[in-house]
Order: structure tokens, then sequence, then C-alpha cells
């Protein structure tokens, strides 16, 4: 055999076994798929050897950092965009998913269930299609966006639309739980919870420390009660010195916390947070408390100024839910709150993408002018 042909078979035996592109192609997807939250944050969270990964790739979100709005706030500040709306199906929800879809399958279930303003049935719709199991969701009728009633259907879940508001499907969801053998995948079941919490995580390993100040929209307050328990838990183990201040914002007609009292029937643009009696109500207290941070409250004029401003001044689009930590943190930036005797590091959590609503973004902008296709007529416009 001359030269070239056992050249040839040595590279064929070595192709056979190992094709060196596919190889290293294989080994970049193996790594893309250690991406999940679950793999990335193992130690953390109630993973055995034996639970299913259900994933989707979620969480490593980018942390922006803000042009525009560090300038607002002024001197020292630092201001922070944890964008979760580019989660795989566009909100933080998936985070917590992943961890309650996966135990619900280890643990043998084959139907989950819930209440939602939208992003909670979207999530836990893909989850449970990707897992294979039943997806039962409640949401109130004509109160959830286009967009995340289209995945919700799309992912194949059983989607029942209710007569009435979040808090009175939750409240049913919650019986059928305990009567049927239905896993309840809002966020009073903790799988959720420590889920969502490596948002916190994600965020101290970008920065090295955590931020001084979390800003983050409140709704059911599972997002809020995570976020807090993230930090505590990254400090416990040494992984960060200190803890932020929590800031949490409720739209004004749906502030139950703000108000103290359970709001029968809230009102607010932002849909997300169209609730009235949230489940960790008491939670979301604790967080503000132990944290010496604040929860206050929003206008809708207030939101839609902050989502306008995201999209036109830095090139964020998100729903208007996510816009109401944003505006929180204008107010409270007006009103001199922070303290910028030193550098601060304010990081705004937005929560969900602006597709998702597609809705309120055409009704709040002019519609395009109609020209006839001629060069001059669109020049005159332009
Ligand atoms: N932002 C968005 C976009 C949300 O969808 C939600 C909650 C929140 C903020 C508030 O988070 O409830 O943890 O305080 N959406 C839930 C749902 C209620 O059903 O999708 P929270």
């Amino acid at each position: 055999m001359n030269f070239i042909g056992r050249n040839f078979i040595r590279e064929k035996s070595k192709m056979k076994n190992h094709p060196p592109k596919a190889r290293s192609r294989r080994e970049a997807a193996e790594k893309m798929s250690d991406m999940c939250v679950i793999k990335r944050y193992k130690e953390f969270l109630p993973i055995t050897d034996k639970t299913p990964v259900i994933s989707l790739n979620e969480g490593n979100t980018p942390l922006i950092k803000s042009v525009y709005f560090s300038r607002l706030v002024g001197k020292n500040a630092e201001v922070y965009f944890k964008y979760e709306g580019i989660n795989p199906t566009g909100s933080f929800k998936d985070r917590g998913m992943t961890v309650a879809v996966s135990k619900a399958v280890e643990e043998g279930a084959k139907a989950v269930i819930c209440a939602s303003t939208g992003n909670t049935s979207a999530s836990a719709a893909a989850y449970s299609a990707r897992a294979g199991i039943k997806c039962i969701v409640l949401i109130p009728e004509g109160a959830i966006a286009l967009g995340k009633l289209a995945q919700a259907l799309m992912h194949g879940a059983k989607v029942i639309a209710v007569k009435g508001n979040f808090d009175e499907a939750l409240k049913l969801v919650r019986q059928i739980s305990e009567k049927e053998r239905i896993t309840l995948v809002n966020s009073i079941n903790p799988y959720r919870i420590e889920g969502q919490k490596t948002g916190a995580f994600e965020i101290c390993d970008f920065l090295g420390e955590a931020p001084e100040y979390h800003v983050i929209p409140v709704g059911n307050a599972g997002n809020i009660t995570a976020y807090w328990k993230g930090y505590k838990e990254y400090r416990d183990k040494n992984k960060i010195r200190s803890l932020p201040k929590m800031l949490g914002f409720q739209a004004e007609g749906a502030a139950p916390i703000v108000k103290r009292k359970i709001i029968e029937n809230p009102t607010t643009i932002a849909t997300a947070i169209k609730i009235g009696n949230p489940a960790s109500w008491k939670n979301a207290e604790n967080a503000r408390d132990e944290s010496g941070g604040i929860i206050e409250a929003v206008t809708d004029d207030e939101i839609m100024n902050a989502y306008k401003l995201l999209a036109s001044k830095e090139g964020i689009f998100v729903e208007p839910a996510s816009a109401a930590g944003v505006a929180g943190m204008l107010k409270k930036s007006k009103e001199e709150y922070f303290d910028k005797s030193k550098k601060i590091r304010i990081v705004c959590v937005l929560t969900g993408h602006g597709l998702k609503d597609p809705d309120r973004a055409i009704s709040s902008i002019e519609k395009p002018k109609i020209v006839s296709a001629n060069l001059e007529d669109i020049l005159r416009e332009i």
C-alpha cells in the first residue's frame, strides 16, 4: 500500500470513531445544554440524580448596562437590566417551570395545572409539551395578552377562560390540585421559587457582588420571594458579602400589599400583575422588611412612560408589567431615595418580552402612514 493509501485508512478510522468537526460540535452542544439553570446551579436546587431534567436552556439571560437610565438616575449610579424576556418562552417563569415540571415528572405526575395572567400558562404549557404530560390552565377571561394565549394554545395546553379574575382562578386550581392527581405549578409550588432564585445567582456571578438595589415588579409576589431567597443563600455560602435592598412595585389599581388590603377588582393595563390577593404576600413583606427596602405603587401612566422609554431610549422591548419596576425606580430617583454618596448599582428585572402583548404596543404608538409605492412620496415622508 502506498503512503497515500495508508494515510487515508488512518484518517478514515479516526473519522469513524470521532469525526473531528462533529466531535467539537457535539462538545459545544453539550456545553450549551449545561447552560440550563438546573445543571448550572444544581448544588442550590432540590435535584437528585433521579430527577429528569426537563429544560429548554432557560436562564443565562443578559445583564444589560443601561446608558440612558444610569444618566437619569445620576452621578454614581449604574443601572442594569436583567432581561428575562430572553428566556425560551419570553419570561422569567421558565427558571421556575424547569424545576417544577422536572420534579413533577420525577414524582410521577401525568398532568400539571395553573391559574395565570398569561406568562405562567405559556411556560407551563411549553415545559409540559417537552415532558409529554398534560397541562391545564385557567385564565381570567379577556384579561391576558394575545401572545401569551397563543403560546399556551400552540403548546397544546387545555386552556379554560374563567369568568372571573386571576385570584378566583387561583383559588379554583388550588382546590382541583388538592382533589385530583394534578400537580399545581403556580409559584405556591416551592420548586418554582427554587428555580427562580437562580436569577439572583446570575446577577451576583456577573457583578461579582450583589447590587445595592434590586428593583422588581410584584404581582403574585413569587418572584420577589425567590430573588430574596437567592441573594440570602449566596451570602450564606460566602459568594457575596452584602445583600441588596429589595424595591418592589405594584400597579396603583392592583396594589394590595401597598394598601394593606385585598383588592376585590384589581385594574391596570399591566395585565400580568393585575392581582388583588397575592399568594406570597407575607414573603414579599419579609423580603421588603429584612432587606430594608420598599414596596410601593406606580400609576398606569408611569408604567406606560417607562415602557416607552425602555423601547425608544435603550432598545429594550418589554411588556408593561416589566416596566412597572423601572417606573418605580424613576419615581424613587426623583424623590432622591437612592444614596448616591458612593457608587451604587441598581438592577431592574425586566420580567417579560414586549412581543407578548402586541396589542398594547400597537395601541400606544402612532400607526404607520400609508403612502403609495412611489419614491418621491416616500422621500417626502422621511
Ligand atoms: N412580570 C410579569 C411579566 C409577570 O408575568 C408576572 C407574573 C410578574 C411580573 C409578577 O411576578 O407574580 O412573581 O410577583 N405573572 C404571573 C402569571 C402571575 O400568571 O403569569 P410575581
